[in-house]
């Protein structure tokens, strides 16, 4: 059943990739807390992410960010098994998050655990709804981050420390659990231009130009592979709707003060959107994903998001440290309701230094 009603909560849950587009883009349904589906508060919010945090900043940051990520899978000791999660992406994230809100490691290391409690209070919540203590962590967040008067930067501070690590880990397993993918995009990215165009490698679509240069060739496998790990390992599983107003979507009657749980993994791995869903294919290119959401909602840092994605892919792929999961040690899994990441993810590093 790909729709279905629990009747006592008055609550519906649509999963398949066209309920949930149109889900997304009706005006009867808005995110939990809010009265239309794009307001003016709204609009502000948007934009203070974009001002906060422009992308050529992000791009400036990226040497940076790559010699990080660098250093830490290097570190990795070859002689034990470790966990990527806590070793390198927990860590670099909290690089990222520093580095790009300009934040010194005092207040860093005193905003984590706030930010900690307001992720954990949303990925738990079953409505939507903030909780008081989500609100209050917030607020105590918004205070220390003080100065910084963006309405976005709570947001912001909380998607970069806390969402990326998962992010980042659910990419990496299923780069583990896929090798002839990990090696495509190797070959792609140490230029081998001329393989990777004349076995099966990119896409038509996203090789339309005749004559891509090795570092637009490297740019545009980053890029096609960002997206169809964005739509295998969907990391925020589910987001909210309330119905302002009846409305009928995924052949059931919505009903106004219905909740509406909108499931993006799923309709990520619809086949009538995506053929072959459940198969990872990083030529296929999958921009069309709904990992981020969609319409006047679709997450505001998106673009930041699978630059950094792209950023921590490059180093996984062109650095000498090679990763592969330990025969008997599996993974664990952070898994509230709107959220699926890995919590503990063991890696073996071999390398050729
Ligand atoms: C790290 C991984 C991230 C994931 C998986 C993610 C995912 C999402 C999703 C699924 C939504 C849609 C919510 C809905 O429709 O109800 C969303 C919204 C949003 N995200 Fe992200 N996000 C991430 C990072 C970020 C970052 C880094 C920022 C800020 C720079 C950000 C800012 C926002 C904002 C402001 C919204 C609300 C947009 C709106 O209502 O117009 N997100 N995000």
């Amino acid at each position: 059943m790909t729709t279905s009603r629990m009747p006592t909560s008055r609550s519906w849950v649509l999963r398949r990739f066209a309920d949930v587009q149109a889900a997304l883009a009706a005006p009867e349904l808005v995110p939990p807390g809010t009265r239309a589906l794009a307001d003016p508060a709204h609009r502000d919010v948007q934009r203070s992410v974009v001002n906060l945090l422009p992308v050529s900043v992000v791009r400036a940051a990226m040497p940076a960010l790559r010699e990080e990520a660098q250093r830490l899978l290097v570190a990795l000791p070859a002689t034990s098994v470790r966990d990527f999660v806590g070793d390198v992406a927990v860590p670099w994230s909290e690089a990222v998050t520093s580095r790009l809100l300009g934040l010194d490691r005092a207040t860093l290391a005193s905003a984590l655990p706030l930010a900690q409690g307001v992720f954990d209070a949303a990925s738990m919540s079953d409505d939507g709804e903030t909780t008081e203590d989500a609100r209050h962590a917030a607020a105590m967040l918004a205070a220390l981050l003080g100065g910084r008067t963006s309405p976005a930067v709570v947001q912001t501070f909380v998607a970069l420390s806390q969402s990326l690590p998962g992010v980042v880990s659910g990419m990496m397993l299923a780069l583990l659990e896929h090798p002839a993918q990990l090696g495509w995009l190797r070959a792609a990215c140490r230029r081998d231009a001329a393989d990777a165009l004349t076995t099966d490698a990119l896409t038509a679509d996203a090789l339309t130009a005749d004559a891509l240069t090795a570092d637009a060739l490297t740019a545009t496998a980053l890029t096609v592979a960002a997206h169809e790990l964005l739509r295998y390992a969907t990391p925020t599983t589910a987001v909210y709707r309330r119905a302002l107003a009846p409305v009928r979507l995924g052949g059931c009657d919505i009903a106004a003060g219905d909740l509406v749980v909108v499931r993006l993994a799923e309709a990520n791995r619809d086949g009538t959107a995506f053929p072959d869903p459940d198969r990872l294919d990083l030529s296929r290119g999958a921009p069309g994903h709904v990992a981020f959401g969609a319409g006047v909602h679709r997450c505001s840092g998106a673009v930041i998001v699978r630059l950094l994605v792209e950023c921590m892919l490059e180093v996984l792929v062109t650095c000498d440290v090679t990763l592969a999961p330990p025969p008997d040690v599996g993974v664990t899994w952070n898994e509230g309701l709107s959220l699926r990441t890995p919590k503990a993810l063991p890696v073996c590093a071999s390398d050729a230094r």
